[in-house]
């Protein structure tokens, strides 16, 4: 018995792996990610900047850089972060266009500021980003959805 176990322990792990990666999706879009009690209070926010090449570009140095948000959502935004397949659920794939058909910029600063409870997504406003910067990233974030 302790000789068998010696030679396959290693299977435990990997089928630990396979079971968490083979499982781990998206949150279907149609469920909001804010608390329903905010959700219009979040939808009536708008980004205080102008959608300027100059912003975007802001954003993503932001998002590849010191918000690490590229850790879980991906270098390009599709969800395929380093971190990400540990997670369940998923990392949001940023380049879905169905996904920011489905949400307005208030509730995407919501999340990114208060963070989803329960999932990956921390708060992220207040200890690695400012509410200025957060905006600036969902811009670059929506950009990637208009190819
Ligand atoms: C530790 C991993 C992790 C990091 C770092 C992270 N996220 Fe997320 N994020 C997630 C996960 C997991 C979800 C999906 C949670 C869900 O759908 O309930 C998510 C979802 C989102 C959503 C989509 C919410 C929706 O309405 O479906 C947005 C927007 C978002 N993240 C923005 C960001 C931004 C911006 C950063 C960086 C400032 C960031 N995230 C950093 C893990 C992360």
């Amino acid at each position: 018995m302790c000789k068998i176990l010696k030679t396959v322990w290693w299977i435990f792990p990997v089928w630990a792996l396979l079971v968490s990666v083979s499982f781990s999706a998206e949150v279907d879009l149609s469920k909001p990610r804010v608390p329903l009690e905010k959700l219009k209070e979040s939808q009536a926010l708008k980004n205080p900047y102008e959608t300027t090449s100059k912003n975007i570009e802001k954003g993503k140095e932001l998002f590849q850089g010191k918000a690490t948000c590229f850790t879980c959502h991906g270098k390009t935004g599709k969800g395929d972060g380093l971190a990400a397949p540990g997670f369940d659920p998923s990392p949001r794939n940023f380049t879905s266009a169905a996904f920011h058909a489905m949400r307005t910029d208030g509730e995407l600063f919501w999340v990114i500021r208060d963070g989803i409870p329960g999932t990956a997504m921390m708060p992220m406003v207040g200890s690695v980003i400012t509410e200025d910067e957060a905006w600036l990233i969902l811009m670059y974030e929506r950009s990637l959805g208009k190819k």
